[in-house]
């Protein structure tokens, strides 16, 4: 009965009691009635994000055309860091946004929560729409690209790891409402807001980031900032949907799944330490390949830290730079500390970092 249109109620007393019963998944209210908002995070990251719009045509190409023609401006090594995160990204936001649109969306019975579900679906659609402009605009090889996770041991690792709970969840007898479908789908929500969306796509963004910094193939480092902004707002909704489903439901927070979830961060940072070294396998743009264990491990730290688990690896921030650019602590206001801010109809400023 949660996801259609409920009866009448009858009295003040009734509405207040179907909207306090509001739930992540499992709720008894109306699914279309947006007031009064109860999960509040989910209506401030919709707002947040509208005020943080961009599209990738918007950001010139100029710069990268010529840099990517050049014989001199970029080694082999980088060539193979753009191509190699191209073909991580397209795939990578392709199943985000699957598992969102037909698997997540469907159980989902709070409705400011769909009203987010909705804003990120189309932002993975903007973020793959800017990787087809980037391969488009520096002329590369399509098949080469979109098809990288069938040839990369590396990516295909990493896709692999996240999609095999989806076959579960996107199952049409799939129901929540038992224990056990419940966790599953609590463990779908870890597996996708917080390993993929918070874990894989950050050796990625870091070697973006340092092009940005040496103003090598402007355009394209661009478009990434802005993709890790929308994608550091992903992660932290799915994170606070992740805490208030367990405030919800306690009773799916068992010490063994706990374990289970602390295992499965550990591995999705050797799978992405594997990736790094396959992405730069020299180092390069000033970054240290060996570094990348140390920060893939502080950056699953720092996910464990996000769901009330105890760090593993405890271990320093080698790019401590990356901090301040991308991996925001909560308890700043994301946006208002941003290097960008979308301007509807004028140009987009960026500050030196
Ligand atoms: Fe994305
Ligand atoms: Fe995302």
């Amino acid at each position: 009965m949660s996801q259609v249109l409920q009866a009448l109620p009858t009295s003040n007393s009734a509405y207040a009691e179907a909207v306090n019963s509001r739930r992540i998944i499992n709720g008894k209210d109306d699914v279309v009635q947006l007031y009064p908002i109860i999960h509040t995070f989910a209506w401030e990251s919709y707002q947040a994000a509208n005020a943080n719009h961009w599209l990738p045509t918007e950001i010139s190409m100029q710069k990268d055309i010529e840099q990517w023609r050049s014989t001199t401006a970029l080694t082999e090594d980088e060539r193979h860091v753009i191509k190699m995160a191209l073909g991580f990204f397209t795939t990578a936001d392709s199943i985000v946004a699957n598992n969102l649109v037909l698997a997540v969306y469907k159980h989902v019975t709070s409705p400011e929560c769909r009203m987010y579900l909705l804003r990120q679906a189309y932002e993975e659609a903007i973020h793959t729409h800017s990787y087809q402009y980037i391969v488009e605009s520096l002329g590369l090889n399509e098949a080469e690209i979109f098809t990288m996770y069938q040839r990369i041991e590396s990516i295909y690792d990493k896709d692999k790891f996240v999609s095999e709970l989806v076959q579960d969840i996107l199952d049409p007898s799939f129901k929540t409402g038992t224990f056990a479908a419940d966790q599953k789908f609590l463990e779908n929500l870890i597996d996708f807001y917080v390993i993929m969306e918070g874990i894989f796509f950050y050796s990625s963004f870091a070697a973006m980031l340092s092009f940005r910094r040496r103003n090598l193939l402007p355009g394209t480092a661009e478009q990434f900032q802005y993709i890790m902004r929308d994608e550091s707002m992903h992660m932290n909704f799915g994170i606070d949907m992740i805490n208030q489903m367990v405030q919800e439901q306690p009773e799916l927070w068992t010490d063994t799944f706990q374990r289970r979830v602390i295992n499965k961060l550990s591995r999705a940072a050797e799978l992405e330490e594997a990736y790094a070294h396959a992405l730069m396998p020299r180092g390069i743009l000033g970054l240290n390949a060996e570094s990348f264990r140390d920060y893939t491990q502080y950056i699953a730290d720092r996910r464990m830290l996000s769901l009330n688990l105890a760090p593993r690896f405890k271990v320093k921030n080698p790019f401590s730079w990356m901090s301040e650019q991308v991996d925001l602590t909560k308890s700043k206001n994301f946006f208002e500390t941003r290097v960008t801010e979308y301007q509807t109809g004028g140009a987009l400023e960026w500050d030196d970092f």
